[in-house]
């Protein structure tokens, strides 16, 4: 493992330098140094699938260290992918490091770039340990950086459907009454907002961990019309409301967001004491069953970290129902692949001459399962249900 081509070890520098490593931090995996990141070598994938299972990595790479993977033999997107899967929940591809014969091509989850060097054919696998990845402070950086992009772009050709979603969820499990609301990990507000106009003089609350998302969501909830609005910041499993000595929520809507959760008991446990003795939630997320996610899984070896931490809908289910909540009804929306690839090539090369014919295909899917109890999970990426809370 030890003696590497020269082409790798330049793919394996470029790769270090590229995620911030210096050499005095980095040791061989095995050696048994102090060094907080650590990296190993093999011919190729399947060699390294069963290398990197019996290695010692837990005692190689530091707590919020980096796990460098080179192959001499440039593997597959599915290879890595399932190298990436064998090592989740540890770790989390970040990015990878491809030697080519015209130079170094550096990807990351939604981005590409060629850098110096000419080193053949051979690639570095970048993971990253899941606990940094999923860090309160990377997943705050990570959100403010984004905000602009969770908010929408009106008039863009994705709007429409960007914009349905919020409101599908938000109007999922409309209670009769509801005086004080909660969005619980608002991103930009849009779902606590649609909420909030079904009953003018309520109040919306919400947070989340990123402040640019926050003044964002203010921000849109003023202009929205919907003036009694309070934000805090703040995470689910120690959510900032309600303060004590403030009242419980009577609507509790949290849409894509217990999959970003580290500790995904203690955010349920947050969840639950925010809502009112007898009040509503609603909660959607991605749906692990799906052919769309399934087929991701398999052949990117990069993708979100909350697509792999994703939990199913019967899994939150059950944790709910655990801590006294009573399952009032559950369903599945937005279509899965090829649907999305189709809405992106509308996007980005049909300037949105699809888009409404494709958001009454959505809305169409999102009904049908709605009436028939969420049946064909593997048909739709999201899942949503609405659940009733213990009496007090
Ligand atoms: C996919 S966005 C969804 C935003 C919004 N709910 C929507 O549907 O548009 C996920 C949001 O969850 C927030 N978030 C991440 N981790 C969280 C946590 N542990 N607790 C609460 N919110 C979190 C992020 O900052 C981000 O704004």
């Amino acid at each position: 493992m030890s003696q590497i081509s020269p082409q790798l070890q330049a793919t394996l520098d470029a790769a270090r330098e590229g995620s911030q490593i210096e050499s005095s931090q980095i040791q061989m995996v095995g050696t048994g140094g102090q060094q907080q990141h650590a990296w190993a070598s093999y011919p190729n994938a399947s060699v390294a699938l069963k290398g990197l299972n019996e290695s010692p990595l837990d005692s190689s790479v530091g707590p919020r260290g980096a796990l460098l993977v080179a192959l001499e033999d440039p593997g597959s997107d599915s290879d890595l992918a399932r190298l990436r899967n064998q090592l989740w929940p540890e770790f989390h591809a970040v990015a990878i490091f491809d030697g080519k014969p015209e130079g170094i091509r550096r990807r990351t989850f939604g981005s590409r770039e060629l850098l110096k060097g000419k080193p053949g054919s051979c690639q570095v696998l970048v993971l990253r340990r899941l606990q940094e990845v999923m860090s309160p402070e990377t997943t705050t950086a990570k959100f403010d950086q984004n905000a602009k992009g969770w908010d929408g772009v009106p008039g863009s050709p994705g709007y429409p459907h960007f914009r349905w979603m919020r409101r599908f969820v938000a109007l999922y499990g409309r209670p009769e009454k509801a005086s004080r609301i909660l969005d619980f990990g608002s991103g930009a507000g849009w779902v606590g907002i649609e909420a909030a106009k079904q009953f003018p003089g309520s109040s919306l609350f919400l947070f989340d961990p990123s402040p640019e998302m926050v003044r964002i969501a203010e921000g849109n909830a003023k202009v929205e019309g919907v003036d009694l609005c309070e934000g805090r910041i703040g995470f689910g499993d120690a959510p900032p409301f309600p303060r004590s000595g403030e009242s419980r929520y009577d609507w509790v809507i949290s849409s894509g967001v217990i999959s970003f959760a580290s500790d995904s008991e203690a955010w349920l446990d947050g969840l639950c004491k925010t809502v009112a003795p007898g009040g509503t939630l609603v909660i959607g997320d991605i749906q692990l069953e799906s052919k769309g996610v399934q087929k991701r899984r398999r052949t990117h070896p990069l993708l979100p970290v909350r697509e792999l931490n994703a939990k199913s809908a019967a899994w939150v289910r059950q944790g709910l129902e655990a801590r006294g909540f009573e399952f009032v009804r559950g369903s599945a929306y937005q279509l899965t692949y090829p649907i999305p690839q189709i809405m992106h090539i509308n996007e980005t090369k049909l300037d949105g001459l699809l888009s409404r014919p494709l958001l009454w295909i959505n809305q169409i899917g999102a009904t049908l399962s709605r009436l028939t109890g969420g049946a064909c999970k593997s048909v739709f990426d999201s899942w949503v249900m609405q659940l009733r809370a213990p009496a007090e």
